[in-house]
């Protein structure tokens, strides 16, 4: 109930307008969001990249216009080139939202696979890789098919898959083939019974069941998830072939430095920018103590 409520505050445009312009909440937010410019996130990726691989979300999502989507690639071109230039792309690459590029526009998914392709050149340039973020259910077709156009020129291009879908068992056996990267996550959005599953049981005996079929294919498992029996059943299965495992900045980072210090590829989600509302409700919306952290700390500031 306070998930689906957070959920929907989070695709909230007026909330999300006057929450993004109010100074006060910025500290709150960067337990999660690494600064809202690139120039406050590159000390701090420069900083994970000592001990773990770094993901970089430059946050945007659901643009409405094609000046937006413009200005989406525009900073993920301005963020490879920096990444290059700062000697950071062999262990940091970058995270990227189709509808931030235009896939909710009217001609959407033409629009969101020139801006993705124009971004994955200029990664290919830079000498790293783009994973492609997977949104809510009604998206899952055309990104989907994105990756796959996109991985046509660039092998390389990352997938991502939700446990919490019903589909999504059946949707890792056609990425698992020679060569692809592929994501696995529970998934972050609020989904109908008729496409997801309800329990949190069901969503974990579904990502043991989609762990299993990743592992036994020939691509790169990448395990995004905080939870431990979780990533203990992902350390065995992979422990004598690669993958990743993968953790949100801010969520359990002293298990990401053991994790690490014990010798498995780490990889950080690390979000910057100034459009972090949708992004921050949905992890108020995983753990309802967030928001009792959050609360408690708006009422101290004032
Ligand atoms: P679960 O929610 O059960 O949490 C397990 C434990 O982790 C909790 O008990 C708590 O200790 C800790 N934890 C989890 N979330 C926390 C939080 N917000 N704050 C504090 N502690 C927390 N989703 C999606 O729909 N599309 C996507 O493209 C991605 N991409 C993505 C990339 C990466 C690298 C990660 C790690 C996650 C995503 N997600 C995502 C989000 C994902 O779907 C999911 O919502 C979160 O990872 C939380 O689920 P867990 O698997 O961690 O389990």
């Amino acid at each position: 109930m306070l998930r689906t409520m957070l959920l929907a505050a989070g695709r909230s445009p007026r909330l999300r307008a006057l929450a993004e312009e109010a100074a006060p909440l910025r500290p709150l937010v960067g337990r999660f969001v690494a600064g809202t410019d690139l120039d406050a996130a590159l000390p701090v990726i420069a900083r994970l990249v000592t001990d773990r691989l770094v993901t970089v979300d430059r946050l945007g999502e659901n643009t409405t216009d094609r000046a937006g989507a413009d200005a989406a690639v525009a900073g993920y071109r301005e963020l490879l080139l920096r990444l290059a230039a700062e000697g950071l792309a062999d262990r940091v690459e970058v995270s990227v939202k189709l509808s931030a590029l235009g896939q909710g526009l009217r001609d959407g998914d033409a629009v969101g696979l020139d801006g993705a392709r124009a971004i994955c050149a200029a990664a290919g340039e830079a000498g790293t890789t783009v994973t492609v973020d997977m949104e809510d259910h009604t998206t899952t077709d055309a990104t989907l098919t994105t990756v796959r156009e996109l991985r046509a020129d660039f092998p390389w291009v990352g997938a991502v898959v939700q446990s919490q879908l019903r589909r999504t068992e059946a949707d890792c056996r056609d990425l698992a083939g020679p060569g692809s990267r592929v994501r696995l996550c529970k998934g972050a959005y609020d989904e109908p019974d008729s496409v997801a599953f309800a329990s949190r049981a069901e969503v974990d005996r579904s990502y043991v069941r989609c762990m299993k079929v990743l592992y036994a294919g020939e691509g790169l498992p990448m395990i995004a998830t905080h939870d431990p029996r979780l990533v203990a059943i992902a350390r065995h299965l992979g422990r004598d072939r690669p993958h990743e495992l993968q953790m949100l900045y801010g969520v359990r980072p002293a298990a990401q430095v053991e994790l690490a210090a014990a010798g498995e590829p780490m990889r950080v989600y690390l979000p910057y920018g100034t459009e972090w509302f949708g992004y921050f409700m949905r992890r108020l919306a995983e753990r309802p103590a967030n928001v009792a952290f959050f609360l408690r700390s708006l009422v101290t500031q004032n």
